[in-house]
């Protein structure tokens, strides 16, 4: 099922006749393709199913190519990042290539999925902004971090979910509800894995998000629960270079105070609200999904 996306999204690359592009796009690590996965579950396996699919998690990938270099990450899925194989400019400019491509793809679909998608590739962009902004300084404001990580991240997921819904006529709203609290819970475990797991499993450095300014929900809820000279530590340590003393520091507190596993409990609920959406629908295949995303280790 997904092989035939991986040729769709190599075709559309092809169409460009460009060897090194081809060669560069060859390179960049394969995700979970979590987004086609959903597109296909809902809408079947038509051809303009198939399309979406492809473009969308084309756009994806662009879009990380870009999050790596405001990241400064150096891999991506365990494999090395192609910001840092073949520099920032590299991998920005094949992320422009990999969106306008897919984004020119998305025109011979139905307008009103177009227009579905694209505005939500424009939400994705503001709240990658707001996560750089909120990165300034150590937030503790959970709505903030909602508002981010539904821009960010759940849009897409969201837009896909009801894209995939139209084009199979079915309840749109069912399937949107869906895809938000999805998204939601895949970004809540994406940042309790940054601290959780260890950086071999992870492809990264664990607690680089901390590094990187991002106070994410267990950062959030342990600054609300520990005394005043932990905070003040805590708060010494943000965007620092962290030692291996401080990272059991932190996990230890995180521990203390429940911090990662209420951050867990939240995502289960926000699990469970994507569920509830799709409960007289019937789709095996979608309560998969939200159940593989909530026990995933990366
Ligand atoms: C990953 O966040 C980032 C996103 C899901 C969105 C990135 C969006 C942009 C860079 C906007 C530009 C869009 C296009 C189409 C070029 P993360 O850093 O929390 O996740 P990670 O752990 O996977 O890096
Ligand atoms: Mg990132």
């Amino acid at each position: 099922m997904l092989e035939k996306v991986e040729l769709l999204m190599l075709e559309m690359i092809k169409s460009l006749e460009d060897k090194y592009i081809l060669e560069l796009f060859k390179k960049v690590p394969k995700g979970k393709r979590l987004r086609a996965k959903l597109i296909l579950k809902i809408a079947g396996s038509s051809e303009l199913a198939y399309k979406l699919a492809a473009i969308v998690e084309m756009i994806h990938v662009a879009s990380l190519l870009h999050d790596d270099v405001i990241d400064d990450a150096t891999t991506r899925r365990g494999k090395e990042s192609i910001n840092s194989m073949f520099g920032d400019k590299t991998s920005i400019m094949l992320g422009d290539i990999l969106y306008s491509t897919g984004f020119a793809a998305l025109t011979f679909l139905p307008q009103k999925v177009a227009f579905k998608i694209s505005n939500a590739v424009a939400f994705l962009s503001v709240g990658e902004l707001l996560d750089v902004e909120l990165s300034k300084k150590f937030n503790d404001d959970e709505e903030l971090y909602l508002d981010m990580i539904y821009k960010k991240t759940a849009s897409l997921i969201e837009a896909s979910s009801a894209s995939a819904a139209m084009l199979a006529g079915k309840n749109v709203k069912v399937y949107e509800l869906y895809g938000k609290n999805l998204g939601l819970a895949f970004q809540v475990i994406d940042d309790v894995l940054d601290i959780t797991q260890d950086s071999k499993k992870l492809g990264k450095p664990s607690l680089h998000d901390f590094k990187e300014g991002k106070t994410t929900l267990p950062y959030m809820y342990l600054c609300k629960r520990i005394n005043m000279d932990d905070k003040a530590r805590l708060i010494s340590l943000f965007k620092k270079n962290l030692d291996e003393n401080d990272r059991i520091w932190i996990k230890n507190k995180m521990g203390e105070t429940s911090s990662l596993i209420d951050s867990i409990k939240y995502a289960k609920k926000l699990s469970i609200e994507a569920m509830d959406a799709i409960k007289d629908e019937k789709n095996s295949g979608l309560e998969k999904i939200v159940e593989e995303m909530i026990e995933r280790e990366f």
